[in-house]
This record gives structure tokens, sequence and C-alpha cells, in this order.
């Protein structure tokens, strides 16, 4: 008998001004019939409301690597989102960087033939740095769904109400229906 199970979705959550918002993904990740884990940059933990996430997704947040032999504590992922994704993520991850959790997982990611999808939320001024589009255009390459985000103003107080949290589920279903 073949086993159905709910597809798993790693949402992983940078540290922007914005973090904060990542419910309103998980929502309608939920609506749209995923299983949500969070995985969370160690700069993202302060910036979230990590009881809150855990109640709603019914996981615990990972942010650090288990010790050996410790249990899993999340499914394998189906598909992988990052939002509010940071200049320094982004720029680290195209790099072959892993030096947190998060950005371990979406370096295997790629290995792992797993679809993933970003929105970024970078301000202009960091958008503006070489290194960003040429992130952007490796992280392409290598099958990454860039998201719509245009970077907002330095120094203006954001851009959260243009943030899109759920435009990284309009880049996956296509993915994920044709798996
Ligand atoms: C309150 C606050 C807001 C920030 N907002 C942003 C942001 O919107 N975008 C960004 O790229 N970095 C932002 N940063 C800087 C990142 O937090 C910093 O680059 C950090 O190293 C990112 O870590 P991570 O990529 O591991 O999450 C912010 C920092 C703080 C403290």
């Amino acid at each position: 008998m073949t086993e159905h199970r709910e597809p798993f979705l790693y949402v992983v959550v940078c540290a922007s001004g914005i973090a904060d918002g990542v419910g309103e993904l998980i929502t309608s990740a939920h609506a749209e019939g995923w299983k949500v884990g969070v995985i969370a940059t160690p700069n993202a933990l302060g910036l979230i409301d990590q009881a809150a996430i855990e109640a709603q997704t019914g996981y615990p947040i990972r942010s650090a690597w288990r010790t050996p032999g410790s249990p899993r504590p999340l499914p394998a992922a189906d598909a992988i989102a990052v939002v509010s994704a940071t200049f320094n993520t982004i720029n680290k991850w195209a790099l072959g960087i892993a030096d947190t959790l998060a950005l371990g997982i979406l370096c295997e990611a790629y290995g792992l033939g797993i679809p993933v999808a970003v929105q970024p939320y970078v301000n202009s001024a960091l958008a503006a740095h070489p290194a960003y589009a040429e992130s952007l255009a490796r992280l392409r390459t290598m099958g990454v769904l860039v998201g719509d985000y245009v970077p907002h103003k330095p120094k203006s107080g954001g851009g959260r109400d243009k943030y899109s949290w759920t435009h990284v589920l309009d880049l996956l279903r296509p993915m994920v229906c044709s798996m």
C-alpha cells in the first residue's frame, strides 16, 4: 500500500526587521495542506515569537545542529521557503558557506534536489553591492526560485507593507504538484 502523508515545508527565517511576520506564511501554508517546520538563523531567534511559532506549527524551531544520535526534530523537507531573506544569508548561501544550520540545510538542498524558493528582504543600498546580484544569479542557476520583492529605500522604515510572505508558496506550487 502506498503511504500518503501531507507534504512538509521547511520555512527558513532570517534576521530581517520584519521576521516577526513569519506566522502569516505558516497560516497560508497550513491552508494549502503543508505541514510546516521553522528553521531560524541564530540571529533571527531574537526577532521572532518562538513560543507562538512552535504552538502554530506543532514542531520545535530549529536553529542549531542536533548532537549525533539525538532524534530528528523534523521530518524530511519536500520543499523549502526562505523568507525575510537577508543580504547576509543570500550571499553566504550562494558562496556555499554553511556556518548556520539554516545555511547548511540550504546548501544541501541543491544536492538533494529539494525545491527552494526565496523571498529577499533587503534595502536598495545593500542590494547595490555587486555581490548581491551575483548571488541571486548563482542561486537561479541552481534552480532556486527567486521572489518578487523590490528592495526598499534604506532608512525609510522598511517595506513591511509591500512584502509578500506567501509568494514563495506560489513559486513552489508547480514544483511540488509535479513531484
Ligand atoms: C533590527 C534589525 C533589522 C535588520 N533588518 C535587516 C533587513 O531587513 N535585511 C537585511 O538583509 N539585514 C537586516 N539586518 C541585518 C542582519 O540581521 C544581519 O546582517 C545578520 O547578520 C543576518 O543574519 P542571518 O542572515 O543569519 O539571519 C537587521 C538587523 C537588525 C538588528
